[in-house]
């Protein structure tokens, strides 16, 4: 049997692209318009349907309320996002995005797609790549691997340039994120050395310079504050950006936005223009900020500046001017336009993607490992402080890992523990992340340190760890894959649940002729991308979920639900 298609798919902060491999080589996936490049939008249009992409980007000027973007920098913050009246959260409307592309990557490759290599920051924190994870998951999508983007990159470098010894410097400068990885290449084999980055800094934050002077400069002028006005600052966030990218390629921009405001009945104009001088002076704090990343990954890399062979730019903020002047003042070398920077990641999801199914022979061509960036480990008390961070794995190992650490028991008579995990570079766990917990208890009753406890950790190829505890005494096991933490997601073992199981449960049969009639409307539908088709696969899966759980009451109540949307989808149809 032919495996089904993975594809490709790097999901960014400003824009998306998906790319599958194909012929010996990454081929860009298009869609219905032949564009290459989604904006990473959502939105709701005026009757409530989901639109992504292009379209949604369009609306953003007259419904900036029912428009979300940049939902990647809010991924695995627990935080939500209000779209109409409803709140969502950076799961559900990330796997809006993912909806949408394993829809068009279906048209385009004439199968339906199932299967996918995201990739996202290596800077990504454990909490961040579940929840990436499972907007996959919501989106249809078996995730094959979760890859970091700069090794993509590196990938997508490295299948052209297998030949070559080098250290490899992977720069990435995007709209959310900033990530920088050192590897090396040797005969074919793509060795990630270690990685560093900046979650909080990409192409917006430039924007945001741009912006926030525009708003003073015209409170100076006028007395007028731009950000009262959605408006206004949808307008003046188009603009930024415009100037911005304009500058890469010029000296200077006139910024003019008619009728931004009024002061009583006289129309007020923004009129301004900047200069690459200017842009660059109140820029300069963010391009210092890539430095501190840049030296960690030398240092754990265990390389000096000079022994770099080669600087790859990747994500469009490279595009700007400083960013070449000043790779080449803090490491003197000139960085490479070697790949495209737009499209390197996705082509590099695509090429691990290829190895997934087996169409790229690692005995001839490209093998690679990663390593996981940030320190891992455990709360522990030294005698003095309850706070230390008693390192597990270091950063920048090669994954995947797996390491042991033996604690003992640290008060008399002790019968349970806590193991608390953490994520970061302090070592304190109050300045770090934390990841999850949980308890082992059942430890024979003994004096202070004569009951021994076994943790692990292993830390697999998706940057995704699971944490193990074992009384050495008994042999007794309590572990945790981490939790997502309260982010208003589904827990994991919810969505785990193979629903197509529902039948095999005693009293299912009631609910046969509703769930046929359902699966029924949504062929009928088709388009994934509906909104009746979304609640109706919603309420089915639900309605499966109730019978597998045998929680009756809500079966029925889900199911007179689906009966009341099946009936008048039913009606308006013929
Ligand atoms: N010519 C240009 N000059 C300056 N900046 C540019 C140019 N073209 C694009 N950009 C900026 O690049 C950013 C988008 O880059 P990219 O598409 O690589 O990011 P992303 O992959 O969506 O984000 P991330 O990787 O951080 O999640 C935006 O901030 C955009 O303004
Ligand atoms: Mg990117």
């Amino acid at each position: 049997m032919k495996k089904s298609t993975v594809i490709g798919i790097d999901l960014g902060t400003s824009t998306t692209e998906a790319a599958v491999f194909r012929d010996g080589r990454p081929e860009i996936l298009l869609t219905m318009d032949h564009k290459a490049i989604i904006p990473s939008v959502v939105g709701l249009d005026e009757g409530g349907n989901w639109i992504v992409g292009e379209r949604a980007k369009a609306q953003m000027l007259l419904a900036p309320d029912r428009t979300a973007m940049e939902v990647k920098r809010l991924i695995g913050k627990g935080k939500e996002i209000t779209l109409g009246k409803q709140n969502y959260s950076p799961v559900d409307l990330s796997s809006r995005i993912l909806e949408y592309v394993r829809t068009y990557a279906g048209e385009y490759l004439g199968e339906t797609i199932e299967r996918a290599v995201i990739s996202v920051p290596a800077y990504f924190d454990d909490i961040q790549r579940h929840e990436t994870l499972l907007a996959g998951t919501r989106a249809g999508l078996q995730v094959e691997r979760i890859l970091n983007e700069p090794t993509a990159a590196a990938l997508s470098y490295g299948l052209e340039h297998m030949e070559e010894e080098s250290h490899i410097l992977v720069y990435d400068l995007g709209g959310g994120t900033f990530d920088v990885t050192l590897l090396e290449m040797f005969e074919g084999i793509l060795e990630v050395k270690a990685s560093s980055g900046d979650n909080e800094l990409g192409g917006k934050d430039f924007d945001r310079k741009l912006i926030d002077y525009l708003v003073r400069r015209f409170r100076t002028l006028h007395g007028i504050d731009l950000e009262e006005s959605l408006q206004a600052m949808v307008r003046i966030r188009d603009a930024a950006e415009e100037c911005k990218m304009a500058l890469s390629t010029s000296d200077s921009y006139r910024i003019v936005l008619p009728l931004i405001a009024r002061k009583g009945d006289k129309p007020l104009a923004l009129d301004e223009t900047i200069t690459v001088g200017q842009f660059e002076e109140m820029t300069r704090d963010l391009i210092e900020r890539t430095h501190a990343p840049i030296e960690v990954v030398l240092q754990d890399g265990g390389i000096l500046a000079s022994e770099i062979d080669r600087v790859i730019l990747v994500g469009g903020s490279t595009r700007m001017p400083m960013v070449e002047k000043d790779i080449s003042s803090f490491l003197g070398i000139t960085p490479s336009r070697a790949v495209n920077p737009d499209l390197a990641v996705a082509e590099g999801a695509a090429i691990q993607a290829g190895m997934i199914q087996g169409i790229i022979d690692p005995e001839e061509g490209l093998v690679m490992t990663d390593v996981n960036p940030y320190t891992l480990g455990v709360q522990s008390f030294d005698g003095y402080t309850v706070n230390n961070m008693t390192v597990i794995i270091p950063r920048n190992v090669t994954i995947p890992v797996e390491r042991t650490e033996i604690f003992t028991t640290h008060h008399d008579y002790q019968t349970e523990a806590d193991i608390r995990v953490y994520q970061g570079e302090s070592a304190l766990v109050t300045s770090n992340h934390f990841l999850g917990e949980f308890r082992i208890s059942g430890i024979p009753s003994r004096r202070a340190g004569k009951e021994n406890i076994k943790v692990s950790f292993a830390y697999d190829v998706n940057g995704i760890l699971d944490v193990k505890a074992v009384i050495v005494s008994t042999g007794k096991q309590a572990s945790i894959q981490i939790d997502l933490q309260d982010t208003g997601s589904l827990p994991l073992d919810e969505e785990e649940i193979d629903l197509s199981g529902w039948k095999d449960v005693k009293g299912s049969s009631a609910y046969r002729a509703v769930i046929r009639r359902v699966e029924r409307m949504m062929k009928k539908i088709g388009s994934p991308m509906d909104g009746e088709m979304d609640i109706l696969s919603e309420g089915l899966d639900a309605l499966k979920r109730a019978i597998i759980l045998e929680e009756w009451d809500e079966a029925k109540e889900l199911e007179e639900n689906l009966i009341d949307l099946v009936s008048f989808l039913e009606g308006i149809d013929t």
